[in-house]
């Protein structure tokens, strides 16, 4: 990895770490359980790929660093509970993540669900904090976008539409619809809360969300990827799965070679939208790079 990327991956994932420690005081009760469910999957972990794209977005427009990173948090939070859900047994039934057991093993199901709930209103919590914007039409419009990315237009929808494919077939351009809610709505989210944060209007974003509607579907794949040949222990969750559990992806519609190639072309792709910004779009385009070449 890059230097560059290497040193924005190591800081933010201790400033993703220690917010949500101070966002996750465990109470002196019985919901002690809850918490420490929350910081078990919230602490530690993560790439942190959704809050690095923030704050590398924000960065672009000069945004205060501490505002960014609580955005940050914020679809993180969404992230965590996401996975935690998305591993229970009534949808991917998975033991391991983050390289230790899932949450609802570590805990139990009830709690597994509890924190998961907790989670997704942390992250709306943090948005309408003055500490991530002194402005409350921007913490509306930061509430608003990840609150779409979230829901039956964004994640949810797609995670719908992941548990429909075990037992319909699926075309190429459905799997790109159901690719672009599940994984790329949250990352897209990421990128526009950026702009947000550096108060860019709708009609100067346009190059931006093309850069992440591209990382977003290359995200997927290399999920995808990783699945059928990626390694366990790196990954730090259980591989071969997919198509176990008849998952539709682009892996199985076009292959593994058509597939890399797809996403290479399109982390390509991605980097040329950020042309404009020159130079200082470059942690942009090196993350990018990372998504289609990593192996966790
Ligand atoms: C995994 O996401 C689930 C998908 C949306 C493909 P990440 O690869 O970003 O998960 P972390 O880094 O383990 O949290
Ligand atoms: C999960 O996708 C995406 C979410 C919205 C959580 P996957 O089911 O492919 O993610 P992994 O492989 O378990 O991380
Ligand atoms: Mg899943
Ligand atoms: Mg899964
Ligand atoms: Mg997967």
């Amino acid at each position: 990895m890059p230097n560059l990327l290497e040193d924005a991956f190591g800081q933010i994932q201790a400033e993703v770490d220690s917010a949500f420690d101070a966002f996750l005081p465990v109470p002196d009760d019985s919901r002690a359980r809850l918490v420490e469910a929350m910081r078990y999957a919230a602490i530690g972990g993560g790439k942190r790929v959704r809050p690095l794209l923030l704050v590398a977005t924000a960065d672009l427009f000069g945004v205060n660093r501490n505002a960014a990173v609580n955005a940050g948090c914020a679809v993180e939070a969404i992230h965590a509970y996401s996975l935690i859900h998305d591993d229970l047994p009534c949808m991917d039934d998975d033991d391991m993540r983050h390289g230790k057991p899932t949450l609802h093993k570590t805990f139990d199901e009830a709690t597994a669900v509890l924190a998961g709930d907790c989670l997704h209103a942390l992250a709306f919590d943090i948005l309408t904090q003055p500490d991530t914007s002194t402005d409350p039409f921007v913490r509306a419009e930061l509430v608003a976008a990840l609150a779409r990315a979230s829901g039956h237009d964004g994640m949810a929808g797609g995670q719908m539409m992941d548990i429909v494919s075990e037992e319909q077939d699926y075309d190429l351009h459905q799997v790109t619809r159901l690719q672009q809610l599940k994984t790329g709505a949250l990352l897209a989210a990421s990128v526009e809360m950026g702009a947000i944060l550096g108060r860019i209007p709708p009609e100067g974003r346009a190059h931006l969300r093309a850069y992440s509607r591209d990382i977003g579907l290359a995200f997927q794949i290399a999920d995808d990827l990783l699945d059928v040949e990626g390694d366990e222990e790196k990954a730090g969750k259980a591989l071969r799965k997919d198509s176990e559990q008849g998952k539709q992806t682009f892996v199985t519609l076009m292959g593994v070679d058509a597939a890399r190639r797809q996403a290479e072309m399109l982390v390509e792709q991605a980097g040329r939208h950020l042309a404009g910004h020159g130079e200082e779009a470059r942690l942009l385009v090196e993350l990018a790079r990372f998504i289609v070449k990593r192996d966790h």
